[in-house]
């Protein structure tokens, strides 16, 4: 063989290398995360998200975008054939008449239809983010009242744990110490109780339960993925651990840094498996986080800091 037609094979096979590695992992992944109704509208802040989402994801590789509340469907169809995931945060507002409902409602429904074709695009969902997935998959209320509102707990894990996709790459120390130490921060009035969850068959079908916990009273589900897409649920709170310093029950031990971070590289990673790209890099990057400054709150909120919109 002659030296051209040794640098023409070798450049056909390193072509055809990046491209089955261009196929099987997107390295720039872009992530949205849904902005809520504030409390009180003022003029210039009717919406906000809390600034430890975006640390969160951008802390394991991925760019996130802030997706609008009362955009038109159109509008999110568009941002959907786009981005790599959704994060559905924590928070305060109604999972039923809500511009967070409505908006999660529209991208829960195109990421149904999406993995079904083989085209995969992940979400997560974060205490009201969760309690949000089981309302769209049950199709009627079925929170009920729990005593959760202010305290880190250790997660019971099922049997299911150990096999689940979002377990199964974590080291054992990890699950060790999340099933021993007071690593998972619970922020929420409502809860699915283990109860509910074994008598709703539309719940039981789709989601397989990874953790409980219970508030004395009531046994509910703290962790949950759904079997045949790749949407999860924590009912607690993984970002605060690393990103949020308001209260004393949140923890900050090096375990508790390693399981925000530990969440958010899974996360991160489920989103580098979707090839939704935007038509230019132009056209995403006018859409990224980085065009807002988060305000800080830490002398008035929960959150030391938020994206006011
Ligand atoms: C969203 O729409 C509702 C109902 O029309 C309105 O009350 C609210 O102010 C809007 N919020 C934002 C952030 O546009
Ligand atoms: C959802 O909201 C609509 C309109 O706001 C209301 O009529 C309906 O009763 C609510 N449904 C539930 C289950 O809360
Ligand atoms: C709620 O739980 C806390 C501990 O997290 C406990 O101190 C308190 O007594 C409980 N309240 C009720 C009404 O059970
Ligand atoms: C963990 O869950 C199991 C199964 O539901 C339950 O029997 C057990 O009491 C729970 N343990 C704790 C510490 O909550």
């Amino acid at each position: 063989m002659d030296d051209n037609n040794m640098r023409l094979l070798l450049c056909f096979a390193l072509l055809t290398l990046s491209n089955l590695s261009f196929a099987t992992r997107n390295d720039r992944p872009i992530i949205g995360v849904l902005a809520q109704e504030v409390f009180k509208p003022q003029p210039d802040a009717t919406s906000y998200i809390a600034a430890s989402y975006v640390k969160f994801l951008e802390s394991a590789g991925a760019r996130v975008i802030p997706v609008m509340i009362n955009q038109t469907e159109e509008e999110y169809t568009a941002l959907f054939h786009s981005i790599n995931g959704v994060l559905f945060p924590g928070g305060g507002v109604s999972v039923n008449s809500s511009g967070y409902a409505r908006a999660a409602k529209i991208f829960y429904n195109l990421a149904i239809e999406a993995n079904r074709r083989e085209d995969y695009f992940p979400i997560w969902g974060t205490c009201l983010g969760f309690e949000q997935l089981a309302y769209l998959t049950a199709q009627k209320p079925v929170l009920v009242n729990t005593n959760t509102t202010s305290v880190s707990l250790p997660l019971n894990f099922t049997h299911e744990a150990r096999g689940s996709r979002m377990f199964k790459d974590f080291p054992a120390e990890l699950m060790k110490a999340l099933a021993t130490e007071d690593l998972t921060e619970n922020s929420h009035m409502w809860s699915v109780s283990v109860e509910t969850y074994n008598g709703n068959e539309d719940l039981k079908k789709f989601y397989k339960v990874l953790s409980t916990n219970t508030d004395g009273r009531i046994e509910f589900i703290s962790t949950w993925e759904a079997y045949d897409y790749p949407f999860y649920g924590v009912q607690w709170h993984p970002e605060k651990n690393a990103f949020e310093w308001t209260r004393p029950y949140y923890m900050h031990s090096p375990n508790a840094v390693k399981v925000t971070f530990s969440f958010a590289d899974f996360f991160v990673s489920e989103a580098r498996k979707s090839f939704h790209t935007f038509e230019s890099e132009e056209a995403a990057r006018k859409l990224l986080i980085y065009h807002h400054s988060p305000t800080y709150t830490g002398d008035s909120s929960t959150f030391e800091q938020k994206y006011f919109f």
